[in-house]
């Protein structure tokens, strides 16, 4: 790591120093950069300031390695594995949300040759019919809209649900305020599915399922479209059909 350190902290430093000349940044301005980084730590915006400006960066990288399907930011409320029961038929929804369009998440795992992997685990959380997370907005428990599948001998998973809407990330702090007041940007993400696929000896892959024609597709706050899981739209017995299916790649060899 401190290899790394050594590689990598000077040339950041470089980038900072040659774009504050760049632009002649005055002591005031200095200044009130300072003040805001500050707010940023005080609000406990850390994770969600660097996440917005940063995380989709590090899954470019990721994904250059990748020859199957690409990576997709993870987001911050996956919770941990335990929130994750295995579900044959449906993910659990809200009471109140009986009424909410359904939706069916089917698809295929497979290896970059295309051949099936039975028994692969995906975890797939996504927004409640009214844009919140379980586990993390309004009390909501923790067991809806998530679960795990296990994929079936053809590598096949099918789950029911119901739809989610796009999303704001909060933007009462000075995450939000950077985006919206000072960088002419929005704090909207697209309606999304995300999804953690796991099979023995392949590497793990963190991804998002976006809707066609949907809005904010294509113009994301963070910045992680990635075109290839916008799902057309399909219809089947009144439910909105997500078919999205995942190549792995081989695991890394461990170094
Ligand atoms: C954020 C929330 C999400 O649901 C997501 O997928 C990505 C980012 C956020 O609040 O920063
Ligand atoms: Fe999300």
């Amino acid at each position: 790591m401190s290899d790394r350190v050594k590689e990598v902290v000077p040339d950041l430093i470089y980038a900072i120093r040659s774009t504050l000349k760049k632009h002649g940044v005055t002591f005031e301005e200095y200044g009130a950069a300072m003040q805001y980084l500050i707010r940023v730590q005080e609000t406990g915006e850390v994770p969600l300031f660097v996440d917005a400006f940063f995380n989709a960066t590090i899954v470019e990288i990721d994904n250059v390695t990748r020859e199957g399907t690409q990576a997709d930011i993870q987001g911050p409320y996956y919770l941990n594995s335990e929130a994750y029961q295995i579900i044959s038929e449906r993910l659990p929804h809200r009471p109140i949300d009986e009424n909410a369009q359904d939706m069916v998440i089917r698809g295929q795992i497979t290896d970059t040759d295309g051949n099936p992997l039975a028994g692969a685990e995906l975890d797939i959380w996504h927004s409640t019919p009214d844009g919140l997370y379980s586990g993390v907005h309004d009390g909501i428990d923790a067991k809806y809209c998530r679960g795990r599948v296990i994929t079936d001998a053809q590598g096949r998973y099918s789950v029911k649900s119901k739809l989610p809407v796009p999303y704001q990330i909060p933007n009462q702090g000075p995450t939000g305020e950077l985006l919206e007041q000072h960088l002419g940007r929005h704090s909207w993400r697209p309606a999304h599915i995300h999804f953690w696929a796991r099979a023995d000896g392949r590497r793990d892959l963190i991804n998002q399922a976006y809707f066609e024609n949907g809005e904010w597709v294509g113009d994301d706050c963070c910045e992680t479209d990635h075109l290839d899981l916008v799902v057309p739209e399909l219809i089947e017995n009144g439910a909105r059909v997500m078919e999205v299916n995942f190549a792995l790649d081989p695991a890394l060899a461990i170094a």
